[in-house]
């Protein structure tokens, strides 16, 4: 068997044939690979970026269920740089994947995966962009989804992909930690397949970030990687990419993984600064990055060990700060990004000024989803429209007076 299941914590080991999100001990689930049957050089590498380019390490045996996902752009973001006071900043802008989010890149594997193991529903909680993406490839894969959001806190767009894509949307009277509570109770009754990122499958699709990245750059990994943290399953997929590529010896360092979380919720930053072993959980988690508003991150053992093996810190960023970070991003380089994912820029700021992030430093920042999937937001911050007369003086006045 090329690839297995095995528990972080205690080790136990499960076929790839069976369905299970989570050790018996409660420990979260790795795939772990025979990496000595795994011959994969830069060679075997060429051709244009997508996500099932790296099959070879991508533990699923069926056509896949794809829309091109992946071969998102790498922006070198100079202007930005600049301002920032930095030499080499990169912005992986993963909102131009198919749904706009970088969960395609999970979904596709996940739902693959789904229909090898012969499961007839999908399902998952979500503060949208998961729901948005399960939606989408439940309808390509022809099975369908059920999506659990928190009532009236996801963004207009992700909820628009959702419905017309044809889920079954619930709206809970609860956050997005009591949604994923109930989901996994559903798809424990009801034989539903779990695909929030506490499947270890999804993450497998989602590694994919860092190979791509190491490619862009040349076949060389940053020095730090900056992104935003919710449910914490991106930081450690992509951690595990960059290890993957370094063991393969196709890369010879891994960066030091940054993550970034609204100051309203910031379990993970907090162990982070306080040494904890684990993470204390916060019962009510608010921020304008309603994406990242989650308070008991599934998979924050995970994001832990990322942060620490590599030698990365975590901090907080603020509402304004991410709003600032967002139309700076927008105006400075013409990448539009949702709330979440600018607070991976506005992070990046915070540690250059507090000193933490070196000047001479090659950074990327991953920018998570795409600006219109929340443009109530937009409309919230940015000047109204100039609404006047259907004549060349109204226009001409509009223009050019303030
Ligand atoms: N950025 C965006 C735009 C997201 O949608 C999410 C997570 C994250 C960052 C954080 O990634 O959870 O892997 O640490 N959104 C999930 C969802 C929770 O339901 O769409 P993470």
């Amino acid at each position: 068997m090329l690839y297995h299941l095995e528990c972080i914590e205690c080790h136990k080991k499960y076929k790839p044939s069976e369905v299970v999100y989570t050790c018996t001990c409660g420990g979260l689930l790795d795939v772990v690979y025979d990496y000595s049957k795994i011959h994969l050089t830069k060679k075997d590498l060429k051709g244009p970026l997508s996500v099932w380019k790296y099959r070879a390490l991508i533990p699923v045996e069926r056509e896949p269920v794809s829309l091109n996902e992946g071969g998102t752009p790498l922006y070198r973001v100079d202007r930005l740089a600049k301002n920032l006071g930095l030499k080499d900043v990169y912005v992986k802008h993963e909102g131009m994947n198919p749904t706009g989010s970088f969960k395609d890149r999970g979904m596709t594997v996940g739902v693959t995966k789904a229909l090898e193991l012969g499961m007839k529903t999908v399902a998952c909680a979500s503060t949208g962009n998961t729901s948005a993406s399960l939606a989408v490839y439940g309808a390509k894969a022809g099975v369908p989804a059920v999506v659990l959001l928190p009532s009236g806190k996801v963004a207009l767009g992700k909820l628009a992909q959702a419905l017309m894509h044809g889920a079954k949307v619930l709206s809970i009277r609860g956050n997005f930690d009591d949604a994923l509570k109930l989901v996994r109770d559903l798809c424990d009754r009801e034989g539903f397949y779990l695909l929030n990122s506490v499947n270890p499958y999804r993450l497998e699709g989602q590694k994919t970030i860092a190979f791509e990245i190491a490619d862009q750059l040349g076949w060389k990994a940053p020095d730090r990687l900056v992104l935003p943290v919710g449910n914490a399953g991106n930081i450690t997929a992509i951690y595990k990419g960059f290890k993957e590529f370094k063991r393969l010896g196709i890369i010879d360092s891994v960066p030091k993984m940054t993550g970034i979380q609204a100051e309203g919720a910031s379990p993970i930053v907090r162990a982070i600064k306080n040494n904890a072993a684990a993470i204390t959980p916060e019962g009510k988690p608010e921020t304008v990055a309603t994406a990242i508003r989650i308070g008991n991150p599934v998979n924050a053992i995970k994001a832990l060990i990322a942060i620490r093996e590599s030698g990365g810190t975590a901090e907080t960023v603020s509402d304004d700060e991410i709003i600032r970070a967002q139309q700076e991003l927008a105006a400075l380089e013409g990448i539009g990004v949702e709330p979440a994912s600018a607070s991976s820029i506005a992070g990046l700021r915070k540690l250059v000024d507090m000193g933490v992030i070196d000047r001479d430093e090659t950074v990327v920042c991953v920018t998570t989803g795409h600006l219109l999937k929340d443009s109530e937001h937009v409309l919230s911050v940015c000047p109204r429209p100039i609404e006047i007369d259907a004549t060349i003086e109204a226009v001409r006045k509009a223009v050019f007076e303030n």
